[in-house]
């Protein structure tokens, strides 16, 4: 997610805004920028990559206003540069912004054929259009602003400063996060606590749909129609480490608990359940020309590609191989430019992967990659970018990005499933329905996550693991396995659940909890025979079973109940359990959770 941070007060403010930008650098960005009041008018400075950089310039421009907003950028539309960077500014207005403008692509086209003309390849940009155009009309500044916040659909976080108004910041938010910050001498803005923590502690959180005046004296917070509305004044004593991670105590813990707002994000407006359809912006390719679906991946990534074979091959028909990137370009794989490589990667920077990729390309295969991070090298090396909104991903462990990678896995079966005409209108529309509710539900499992607490301080001290699963579920079982071994350290397998028999059981005694994944659906009645088999050599099982299923709880010693979903969805269901249960045995266990021995969050090196 980016990072805002603004001031109104007395000071000349350029270094407190450095200084806020520089304590939300966790979250991760690709470039930065700050616009200045300086006499009436709004000066900017941009720099790409590193703090460092936009420091440089703001100390060679040494401005002095004292009222003025700050940015980091994690690219989602337009890639990482100095002219995508933010402040944007058109006319007399500049602004910031988090989020998504899901209808920029329609108001950019009015916009245009309105004349103007656009500097960037981003969402943000067309704020600045719309308000100036209000301007021009002859709205009041606050009004314009309010009016260009009901055209925009889609999440935003937003600071503007308008020419002419040297001692106001107009701000909003709608499904991203800013905080108003309060004290004697000045006024704040941010999008996180750690921004400002150092400034004040008396913060004001904005809630859906509300818009600001922050005046260096006065602070007013207003609905879209204009009335006045109370909001809570809080006292904030958190440390500036707490602060980073949300009050969480790990980073991996907030990203598991941001998973709802990421799968949304991903989601974003690429869903028309009216059309019953999923469009994947970027990418053209006939599916009926496709003879087979490569996913090349790693780790987690090769995970959420496991699961995507399922979900593929089920929606579209097409047939789907899903190689590791470190094995692929070693088999001489008989791929053509009838084939589509998909590359999957969180950080678009893995080696394995992007060596795959280009192995599948040399033998004349087009590229599409499912990548989270914006102008990554695996993107710019591909034919098209399906790109997951998970926000920056600090924890080593990948978490949310698994999770918005399986939506993309989603949305590719049914944008490929309507065209090779397995997927109709009425099958579609059921999916699209289910799938819109899985961020409610994510949110209710997360909620009901006490057992796991229970469940994880049992288990803690065991020396293995063993997870099991089938079908859709069985890369579930793989990926809950990593997620134990690589955060924990304690041994742990996946299994397709059916292979027990063939050599597995022979590790079941009561020293071997074994998580098993088992909810409703095909496959159920065979795992629950295969918990006898493992309780009969007094195997401890831990399962994941669907709310309301009446029968497991005499099989098993421990269950964690998520909502019953459709099998292609509960993938998106099943893996959270297994995630804050790794972290909760971690954390008991005392292990470093974000940057566990030996691991790198991106693996450049083969
Ligand atoms: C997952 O928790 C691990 N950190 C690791 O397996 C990771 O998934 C793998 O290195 C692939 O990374 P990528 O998605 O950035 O390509």
């Amino acid at each position: 997610m980016c990072g805002i941070v603004g001031y109104v007060g007395n000071e000349a403010c350029a270094n407190i805004l450095l200084d806020g930008l520089a304590r939300l650098e966790y979250r991760g960005y690709d470039s930065a920028g700050t616009a200045i009041m300086e006499s009436g008018k709004t000066g900017i400075l941009r720099a790409e990559g590193k703090l460092l950089n936009l420091r440089k310039r703001v100390d060679e421009a040494k401005p002095a206003g004292t009222v003025g907003i700050g940015h980091t950028r994690w690219a989602t539309h337009g890639r990482p540069s100095e002219v995508n960077a933010h402040p944007h500014k058109y006319g007399r207005v500049t602004v910031v912004h988090n989020g998504i403008i899901e209808n920029h692509a329609e108001l950019r086209a009015e916009l245009e054929s309105n004349g103007h003309e656009f500097a960037s390849e981003t969402d943000t940009e067309i704020v600045a259009h719309l308000i100036d155009d209000e301007l021009r009309g002859g709205k009041e500044s606050e009004d314009a602003f309010r009016a260009a916040l009901k055209r925009v659909r889609g999440a935003y976080a937003l600071c503007v400063l308008v020419d002419g108004l040297d001692d106001t910041i107009y701000a909003a938010r709608h499904d991203a996060p800013l905080i108003l910050g309060l004290s004697d001498e000045a006024n704040y803005v941010a999008s996180d606590i750690p921004a400002i923590l150092s400034r004040t502690r008396d913060m004001v959180f904005l809630e859906e749909h509300d818009m600001a005046v922050v005046r260096r004296d006065k602070v007013v917070v207003k609905d879209l129609e204009g009335n006045e509305v109370e909001r809570e004044t809080k006292k904030i004593l958190w440390d500036a480490m707490m602060a980073e991670k949300g009050g969480h105590k790990h980073f991996m813990l907030k990203e598991i608990h941001e998973q709802p707002r990421a799968v949304t994000d991903t989601i974003g407006d690429r869903l028309s359940p009216k059309d019953a359809d999923a469009y994947i912006d970027g990418f053209e390719a006939d599916p009926g020309k496709i003879r087979k679906l490569v996913m090349v991946a790693c780790g987690t990534s090769w995970h959420s590609a496991l699961v995507g074979k399922f979900l593929i091959e089920q929606l579209a028909r097409i047939p789907v191989e899903v190689d590791l990137g470190s094995e692929y370009r070693y088999r001489d794989p008989i791929v053509g430019d009838s084939d589509l490589i998909l590359a999957v990667s969180q950080s678009g920077e893995t080696a394995d992967t992007l060596a795959a990729l280009r192995e599948g390309r040399r033998k004349g295969a087009r590229v599409l990659s499912i990548v989270n991070v914006v102008g990554s090298t695996i993107a710019r090396e591909s034919d098209g970018v399906l790109y997951t909104h998970a926000g920056p991903e600090i924890g080593v462990a990948s978490t949310k990005a698994f999770t918005t990678q399986l939506v993309a896995m989603v949305l590719l079966g049914i944008h490929l499933g309507r065209r090779t005409g397995t997927l109709d209108h009425e099958q579609a529309h059921e999916l699209i329905t289910d799938l819109m509710r899985i961020p409610e539900q994510m949110v209710e499992v997360l909620d009901h996550s006490a057992t796991i607490n229970v469940i994880a301080r049992r288990y803690a001290t065991a020396r293995d693991f063993l997870y099991l699963g089938r079908g859709i579920n069985y890369p579930i079982a793989l990926e809950g396995a990593l997620k134990l071994k690589e955060i924990s350290y304690i041994h742990a397998e996946g299994y397709p659940a059916g292979e027990m028999k063939h050599g597995p059981i022979a590790l079941i005694d009561e020293h071997m909890p074994v998580v098993v994944i088992t909810p409703r659906g095909s496959g159920y009645e065979k795992i629950v025979s295969n918990l006898s088999e493992v309780r009969a050599r007094e195997g401890k099982v831990i399962a994941i079973a669907s709310r309301g299923d009446p029968d497991i709880h005499d099989v098993v010693d421990d269950v964690i109940q998520i909502p019953d979903v459709r099998p292609e969805l509960q993938p998106l269901l099943t893996v959270l359990p297994l995630q804050i249960l790794a972290y909760r045995i971690a954390d008991i266990r005392g292990t470093d959770v974000d940057q566990p021995r030996n691991l790198a969050k991106s693996v450049t090196v083969e």
